[in-house]
């Protein structure tokens, strides 16, 4: 997430839509959006990140202060 997703916003973007418990399909359509705005992001690190933010990684969740 640290390379692919910060180079344009911070991440508190995202920590906002992971704590509104967004869905896998939610989430698909935020990473095309990403796409075509100009991220770089193979398929598998897509499942690999969609995986993360919709089951609440705990690394993803300490990076957002959301851990406590
Ligand atoms: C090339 C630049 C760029 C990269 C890389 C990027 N984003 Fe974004 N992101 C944007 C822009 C521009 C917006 C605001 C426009 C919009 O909302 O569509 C945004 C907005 C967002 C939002 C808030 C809008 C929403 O749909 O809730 C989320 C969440 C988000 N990005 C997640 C991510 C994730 C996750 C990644 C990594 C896979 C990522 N972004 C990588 C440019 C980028």
């Amino acid at each position: 997430m640290e390379s692919r997703c910060l180079a344009c916003h911070l991440e508190t973007r995202i920590c906002r839509k992971i704590s509104k418990n967004k869905g896998t399909r939610s989430w698909k359509r935020t990473i095309k959006s990403m796409i075509r705005h100009g991220a770089e992001l193979p398929g598998k690190e897509r499942k690999t990140l969609i995986g993360c933010f919709v089951n609440k990684d705990k690394e993803i969740l300490s990076f957002c202060g959301m851990d406590n």
